[in-house]
């Protein structure tokens, strides 16, 4: 059996996810379901992005140790996958130690090759990108992404000779023209890499300045710079690297990867030069889409203007979500997210044609033949027209799938659609069935539950659960096979006159209301139900024993200052009444001037183990009492070292 593996970035887990990451993993599941239903053994990778200065930056915002940090955003994007109900096989965390070995037999690979040196280096390094940049590649002095002055960094570290590679890509990319695709991207890569414009990369990062990541294999001193690390993911998850695991990396690579246009270097440039230094293939094709934006921006935080793609889902429907998605977006450029745009196209296509081409020819047949599937006659030049119809908007949009074209793939399967209903309108089986003419009124009826069904089933990729109930509702239950899409194409006919079909169908609900009238109806129950789980939460009982376990002691802040490297922390000496007093390093900056808490009597969480933040060691928590924007530090008169119980 032929196999398919296609993977999605896996997400930074410096914040919460968005309609954009759902965007790629939608598709990712979407080409995984479309593959499936060609026969293939298709497999889905997604997963999270967890080493590196940003992750640890975020961290310590929230006051959580890096892995406490990862956990929590890594499963945030798992639970969002489950409602989405994305069918991935596997979920990769670069923090697995399995991910690991791979990443660090990688690098010992292209080491061994002599593809890696050490070297001094001085660049402009962006944080929010993770990478240096060189002159020619700022704007105005700021990096192009973030528009933010980056930081002159000089120092020693190991460089990967990936231009030495320059040659061999470009003639690469030119040999295969679907290696990067949509065509603009392949170009853009190209232009990249005219002149000898390719640098060496700088792969490592001291561990002085930063300890959260994979270290060398080759120098226990430095960890892996984090797109290296990253981008390994693709071929660690199918076990490559890993002597007891490597057999799924034989079966599915090449893999086809889908990004969006903002990490198209690493992913067209950093990667393929990676894979061809450690003679290994490299992967099938990019493919690369454009941005989501609301109201002509790229969605952010700071603008407010993220989109949440649980809430669209579970508002609209998942399925009609999916489909907007798809068919809004052509593939490569950006496309406007607005409820107004999804609105509009959910009632044009799917409640309007699909949805009422399913409810009026289910509901006649039901009135005209009882709920049975009625014989196909003798065959009219109408009748061939709606087959054929059929017949080559599936080819075309099997094609235009295949080269990951999914709106105009889905705008050519609509003609038929429409068509259908206009052929309903046309051979008005309500005349038939007055003037007696039963048997063409049933082959009518029967061209459309065929050619019905097949459209059901191409949608399964698109629509799943919308695909299987039409395919119900047709009396057939889904069932995936190798040959079913060849059975599809290579017969008209897949009902038997013995099946049962539903007399009503009511698929896609049209969206009259104001949304935003809906919207706030919605927050408003969330807002009850939040104010229920306060509740519950309150009252929420802790076992005695539970408690005991807490070592809350009396203290005195004796020193108070600014952490060295980190605005939002606090670094104190405090004395608990022990040999020596406690070194305790807290994120409360933003709400007090350090020098005002000498001397003050604090409580302090005592038997928390010690954990290093922003490489200070904090040897326990100052407990402190927080009301909106107000904090107070929680305090007592009792002596130094008294056990609160
Ligand atoms: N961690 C890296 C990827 C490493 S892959 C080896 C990273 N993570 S990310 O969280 O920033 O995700 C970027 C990806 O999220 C984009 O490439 C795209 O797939 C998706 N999107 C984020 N915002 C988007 C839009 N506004 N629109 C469409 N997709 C976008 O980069």
């Amino acid at each position: 059996m032929s196999t398919y593996y296609v993977t999605t970035p896996i997400y930074y887990v410096n914040a919460r996810p968005h309609l954009g990451h759902a965007y790629t993993t939608i598709i990712a599941d979407t080409l995984k379901r479309f593959y499936s239903l060609l026969g293939t053994d298709a497999r889905m990778l997604t997963g999270t992005d967890e080493h590196g200065d940003k992750i640890v930056k975020a961290a310590i915002k929230e006051n959580k140790s890096p892995k406490e940090f990862v956990d929590g955003i890594s499963a945030e994007y798992k639970a969002l996958w489950q409602d989405l109900k994305i069918d991935y096989d596997q979920f990769i965390r670069t923090t697995d130690e399995n991910h690991k070995k791979s990443v660090q037999a990688l690098l010992q690979k292209i080491y061994d090759k002599g593809d890696i040196y050490f070297g001094e280096y001085g660049g402009h390094y962006c944080f929010g990108c993770e990478r240096f940049y060189t002159e020619k590649e700022l704007e105005d002095g700021l990096c192009p992404q973030h528009k933010t002055k980056p930081e002159y960094i000089s120092e020693k570290n190991y460089f990967f000779k990936m231009s030495k590679y320059q040659d061999w890509l470009k003639q690469y990319i030119l040999d295969n023209p679907d290696f990067i695709r949509p065509e603009r991207y392949r170009n853009e890569v190209l232009a990249m890499l005219e002149g000898n414009v390719l640098e060496d990369l700088c792969i490592s990062r001291p561990k002085s300045r930063l300890e959260w990541g994979i270290e060398l294999p080759f120098d226990k001193d430095y960890v892996c710079y984090v797109w290296f690390d990253a981008l390994a993911n693709y071929i660690s998850a199918l076990g490559w690297g890993n002597e007891d695991n490597s057999q799924n990396f034989e079966k599915y690579w090449p893999a086809s990867h889908l990004v969006a246009k903002d990490i198209l270097k690493p992913h067209g440039i950093f990667w393929p030069t990676m894979l061809k230094a450690a003679d290994l293939p490299i992967y099938q094709n990019l493919n690369v889409h454009g941005y989501w934006l609301v109201k002509d921006t790229k969605m952010s935080k700071s603008l407010g203007n993220v989109v949440d793609p649980r809430f669209a889902a579970e508002y609209f429907g998942l399925d009609a979500f999916r489909y907007f998605l798809l068919r809004d977006m052509h593939f490569g450029s950006d496309a406007s997210y607005s409820e107004e745009n999804l609105i509009s196209r959910i009632n044009s296509d799917l409640a309007n044609d699909l949805g009422n081409l399913f409810s009026r020819v289910l509901s006649m047949n039901a009135k005209y033949f009882a709920k049975k599937v009625p014989s196909l006659g003798t065959l009219t030049a109408d009748d061939e027209n709606i087959f054929s119809c059929v017949q080559n908007a599936a080819q075309n949009y099997l094609q235009l799938f295949k080269e990951v074209r999914f709106s105009q793939g889905l705008d050519g399967l609509w003609e038929p659609i429409r068509l259908m209903n206009k052929y309903v309108d046309s051979q008005a089986p309500w005349t038939l069935y007055k003037e007696g003419n039963i048997e063409r009124l049933g082959t009518v009826l029967r061209v459309l539950l065929e050619n019905m069904y097949k459209i059901a089933v191409l949608l399964w990729p698109v629509m799943p659960d919308s695909s299987i109930k039409m395919q119900e509702q047709l009396g057939k239950k889904f069932t995936l096979h190798a040959k079913l899409i060849d059975d599809l194409l290579n017969c008209n006919v897949h009902l038997r006159t013995d099946f049962e079909i539903s007399e009503a169908s009511n698929l896609f609900p049209r969206f009259e209301k104001p949304v935003e009238e809906k919207k706030e109806e919605k927050v408003k129950k969330e807002k009850k139900s939040e104010n229920k789980k306060d509740i519950v939460q309150e009252t929420q009982l802790i076992e005695f024993a539970d408690f005991q376990k807490l070592d809350l002691r009396v203290g005195t802040i004796l020193t108070a200052e600014q952490h060295p490297d980190a605005d939002k922390l606090l670094k104190f000496e405090v004395d608990l009444g022990e040999e020596k007093p406690r070194q305790i390093i807290s994120g409360i900056a933003k709400f007090f001037n350090p020098t005002e808490l000498i001397g003050q009597k604090v409580v302090v969480v005592a038997n928390l183990p010690p954990r290093k933040l922003r490489g200070l060691e904090s040897q326990g928590m100052i407990l402190t009492a927080e009301k909106g924007e107000h904090l107070s530090l929680l305090s007592s008169v009792a002596p130094n070292g008294s056990k609160i119980a």
